[in-house]
């Protein structure tokens, strides 16, 4: 019988075809509701393969309850939802998305970065509150972008597109990463700093780095504290890699001038959260990848992902170590 394949939220038919033909597939009925924790256990259980979201948590527990499963394809390039070592063990594999969502990604970041330099929401709530009575000379002043220096922490693909667009802004670049980046430096004249001395430097301090063990709230008050008072945070990777309370603190006593977030600790952060309350703080809803053309682009390779697996395949974006 043909293979099962569950996928944890509704995406356009279009996307799921290379798994129609040989699969039989189910969707979760909800695109903006995670699926019930009840039911992707079950649904786990008789599984061969599931298309996954960063919104599910894939723990020990679910993997080892899911006796038939082969592969977990995550619909994002990040897989800190999934515990990778549990998935080895098992033989499970993991795939994501990287590359097709990079330019799009970096191009929200960028946004968000020009967004808070610029007070671009502040801007257009002022307008639409009805409060522009008159030009004035020093109405909604931000902060010059171009010929700044941008700190780049992460150098991996999106990093690097980041810095390509830095570079047309006639930015001074510096980035920290685990290792050197060459070709970035080549392409893009990026010069490796120290963590420290980055974060010292920079007139934005733009995160990319993925969520690990290593990271994890690697930006903690401490690090706001030595960041210029005129600088920006701009984060827009995982909201593990932030100690939020440290950033509230560092914003509220005016240690940096403001901050841009993609992403928070908690998902979807709650609207009374102390983050929201900055005017100088340009908070969206993790939506640094959401392009129609991109999340199709997604959706498509995430199905792949699992089509090549269950026929036999290496697939392109394996995450494990593990082969087929
Ligand atoms: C989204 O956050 C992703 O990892 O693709
Ligand atoms: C993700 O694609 C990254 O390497 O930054």
């Amino acid at each position: 019988s043909k293979p099962y394949i569950f996928i944890t939220r509704t995406l356009p038919e279009k996307t799921i075809e290379p798994l129609l033909e040989m699969a039989n597939v189910v969707m979760w009925e909800k695109d903006d509701e995670p699926v019930p924790r009840a039911r992707l256990e079950e649904e786990a259980e008789k599984a061969d393969g599931l298309l996954t979201m960063v919104s599910d948590s894939i723990d020990r527990d679910l993997l080892e309850s899911a006796s038939k499963l082969r592969v977990v394809s995550n619909m994002a390039v990040g897989f800190d939802n999934i515990d990778i070592e549990a998935a080895d063990e098992l033989g499970i594999l993991v795939c994501n998305t990287p590359d097709i969502l990079t330019d799009t990604t970096a191009d929200l970041t960028f946004a968000l970065l020009l967004s808070a330099a610029r007070r671009l929401p502040e801007a257009a709530a002022y307008l639409a509150e009805g409060n522009w009575k008159e030009w004035a000379p020093m109405l909604l002043a931000g902060t010059d972008v171009h010929h700044k220096t941008i700190g780049i922490v992460g150098m991996g693909r999106i990093g690097s597109a980041v810095a390509k667009r830095a570079a047309g802004f006639d930015m001074n670049i510096l980035y920290h990463n685990r290792s050197r980046n060459r070709e970035a430096e080549n392409i893009t004249g990026a010069r490796y700093a120290g963590f420290e001395e980055l974060v010292k430097e920079a007139d934005f301090v733009v995160c990319l780095a993925p969520l690990t063990k290593e990271t994890k709230q690697m930006f903690t008050y401490s690090v706001f504290k030595q960041m210029k008072n005129t600088a920006f945070f701009i984060n827009a990777s995982r909201g593990g890699l932030v100690d939020e309370r440290g950033l509230v603190h560092a914003l509220q006593e005016r240690l940096i001038a403001g901050a841009g977030l993609d992403v928070f600790a908690e998902e979807p952060v709650k609207p009374d959260h102390p983050l929201l309350s900055f005017p100088n703080v340009v908070a969206l809803p993790h939506i640094g990848s959401a392009s129609v053309e991109t999340r199709h682009a997604m959706g498509e390779l995430a199905s792949r992902n699992i089509a090549h697996i269950l026929k036999g395949y290496r697939p392109k974006a394996l995450v494990n170590k593990k082969t087929v």
